[in-house]
């Protein structure tokens, strides 16, 4: 088992350890884990290319790690229990052993229908333990797993299947999802249709009892696939170099980029991270709200827990379904010990009231998680209060897409908490503070870019196709370092606050938007000229959308207009990047060179037009007093 840390003046020595001997400190880490072949150097890497190698030379498979270690110790543990929307429905529970077995036989029809070591196979499904099972036996054959949201449009997932040539998409018949039914497999014959020649094969995960239209040839059930397989598959053997995963994350300009996870240095770094962060003992019972389309779902439902050989709770609905008490009926109903979700569901469940949560005792929770987008301070202490009791201490974990893992954030029970902050880096993460010049900022007190000075284990080793823009998206704005496009404080303990984005993404509800893209979506109406969308602070999703639209022609009906542009939104990328407002406008404020000037959009947007600054050097200034009237 990975190290773990007991206390505080641990946490400081380990800390210490790994600024000092970075190699020494992940060496010990690596050798806790099953490696077919040892690596022949901790690490050797640069920021310029980038070029970063965790563990190099070392051979290894993240499945044996995650399955076949733990069999021989607990192989009858629980490794993951599934608890389906209906509240009625049977749970769904997999021991390590039968894990261990699903894995081996999905792996062997994922073989069977072709796929080698190397090939991309696309995900698009609900959350149910399939989609688990389905990652872990890509990985298992050195297949790269690229999992999209099931809540994208059928041009997103297109889009995403196209990009890294997937060979197979593997889907589910439908999505139950609170009161909603949603034909997905639909969706995936749409988006095939939109010319994605690489997909050979569609393998249907069957949820229903409905008949859905099958391509001969191309579709077959997962249940016809799969259920005939041996319970036995080799595990593919890996370079702890070569690529687990793309999932394709937002950034400020363009189509969203697939990052890029390799497998030795994210298998060591999500174990570690899990383990310190969350402070999990045998016998837990932890949950994670998260959809595995996301990376929180891939690194702390799947791969972390696994890794760790904890129990990890898989949830199939949504926080208000049949009503707001779900999340506490279904922590009690398992005595959940570890509960990890976003600032959105605990504001939207904080809004429903408080009766919710008194009808339920929670009297199991020890340790409450938080993640995807900074915490306010009324929710951090309803959580507190209210779902941990005043006694569990909450995580405020942050971390990226790109960062594999959690790299800021207290570890449970052992850091002295203050609400919002993310506290405290853990090991082998040496964070610093800049100057928008690249100047770094000593001392305490002070805030800047969010940088990191050295590479982690699971820091993203590319973008799919593109290494160019990984370049110039994280490693070329900060000279010399890792830049993570967020705003920090450093307080007088060294504790960080994270502010926010300081670049053009959005962070809505916790789900992570360019506003080039939503930009573009709007576009795509044929009534639409240009638009400019900002986020601007909203109660419940954290940042809302705010659209300014030029229209080609007077708009007569404009609520019919705004409804058109939300559903060209939904269509284009998926019901989660929906504008909030739509300001119809006759322009947009513009620098000399043509630049939008973002700084008046989301200060109107904000609500605060008292202080737009000099709007002199405008190209367009009197646009600006009308955009201020007709704030939306
Ligand atoms: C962005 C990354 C990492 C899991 C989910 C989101 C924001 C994430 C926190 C936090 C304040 C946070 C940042 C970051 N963020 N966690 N604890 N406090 N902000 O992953 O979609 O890659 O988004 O989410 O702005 O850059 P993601």
């Amino acid at each position: 088992m990975t190290l773990q840390i007991r206390s505080i003046e641990e946490y400081h020595a380990a800390y210490q350890r790994a600024v000092d001997h970075p190699e020494e400190f992940w060496a010990e880490q690596a050798e806790t884990f099953q490696w077919r072949k040892p690596w022949s150097k901790v690490l050797d890497w640069n920021f310029e290319g980038p070029d970063i190698n965790w563990f190099v030379g070392g051979k290894l498979n993240i499945t044996e790690n995650c399955l076949d270690r733990h069999l021989a110790t607990r192989g009858d543990q629980v490794a993951i229990l599934w608890e389906a929307n209906d509240p009625e429905a049977p749970n769904r529970s997999f021991t390590y052993r039968q894990l261990h077995a699903e894995v081996c036989k999905a792996a062997n029809a994922l073989k069977a229908n072709g796929i080698q070591k190397g090939d991309r196979v696309c995900f698009y499904m609900p959350m149910v333990p399939e989609l688990a099972i389905g990652i872990l036996a890509s990985a298992r054959i050195g297949a790269i797993h690229s999992v999209v949201f099931a809540g994208f449009s059928a041009h997103s997932l297109s889009d995403r299947i196209k990009d890294s040539e997937c060979k197979m998409v593997i889907t589910s018949d439908f999505n139950s999802r609170g009161a909603k039914y949603i034909p997905v497999k639909k969706v995936v014959d749409e988006a095939l249709n939109m010319g994605c020649d690489s997909v050979k094969t569609v393998l249907v995960y069957q949820c229903a009892n409905e008949m859905i239209p099958m391509q001969s040839g191309r579709d077959k059930w997962w249940h016809d696939e799969v259920n005939p397989q041996s319970a036995e598959c080799p595990a593919t053997e890996m370079d702890s170099e070569d690529m687990l995963f793309i999932l394709y994350t937002s950034g400020s300009t363009g189509k969203p980029k697939g990052v890029v996870h390799t497998c030795g240095g994210y298998m060591v770094y999500t174990c570690y991270s899990f383990r310190n962060v969350f402070q999990i003992q045998d016998g837990d019972m932890y949950w994670c709200t998260a959809d595995i389309g996301w990376i929180t779902g891939h690194s702390y439902i799947v791969y972390g827990p696994l890794l760790a050989g904890a129990t990890s709770i898989m949830f199939e609905g949504v926080p208000t379904y049949p009503n707001a008490g779900r999340f506490w009926e279904i922590c009690d109903k398992h005595q959940v010990t570890h509960f990890y979700t976003a600032p959105t569901a605990i504001r939207a469940l904080q809004a429903q009231g408080d009766s919710w949560v008194e009808k339920h005792s929670l009297s199991s929770i020890k340790v409450l998680g938080s993640v995807g987008e900074p915490i306010n301070e009324e929710a951090w202490r309803w959580y507190h209060e209210k779902i941990g009791h005043s006694k569990a201490p909450i995580v405020d974990t942050w971390w990226q897409t790109e960062t594999g893992g959690i790299l800021i954030s207290p570890l449970a029970g052992i850091t002295p908490l203050k609400p919002c902050y993310a506290t405290l880096p853990l090991p082998g993460v040496q964070p610093c503070l800049t100057t928008s010049e690249g100047k770094e900022i000593e001392g305490n007190n002070v805030e800047g870019l969010l940088c990191m000075k050295f590479p982690w284990p699971s820091i993203l080793r590319t973008t799919y196709g593109d290494h160019e823009r990984c370049r110039q998206t994280y490693f070329s704005p900060i000279k010399g370092m890792y830049f993570t496009g967020d705003g920090a404080r450093r307080d007088k303990d060294g504790y960080y606050r994270i502010i926010g984005r300081v670049d053009d993404v959005i962070n809505v509800s916790g789900h992570r938007l360019g506003t080039a893209e939503v930009e573009n979506a709007i576009n795509q109406h044929p009534g639409v000229v240009e638009s400019a969308v900002v986020g601007y602070p909203h109660d419940i999703k954290g940042q809302g959308i705010y659209a300014y639209v030029i229209t080609t022609d007077p708009v007569s009906d404009e609520d019919k207009f705004r409804k058109e542009v939300m559903d060209v939104v939904s269509k284009e990328i998926g019901p989660i990047a929906k504008p909030d407002k739509i300001q119809i406008v006759s322009g947009l404020p513009k620098t000399r060179s043509g630049k939008i000037m973002r700084r008046i959009l989301r200060k109107v947007a904000e609500g605060d037009v008292s202080n737009l600054g000099d709007v002199s050097t405008l190209l367009n200034p009197e646009v600006v007093e009308e955009i201020k009237t007709g704030a939306a």
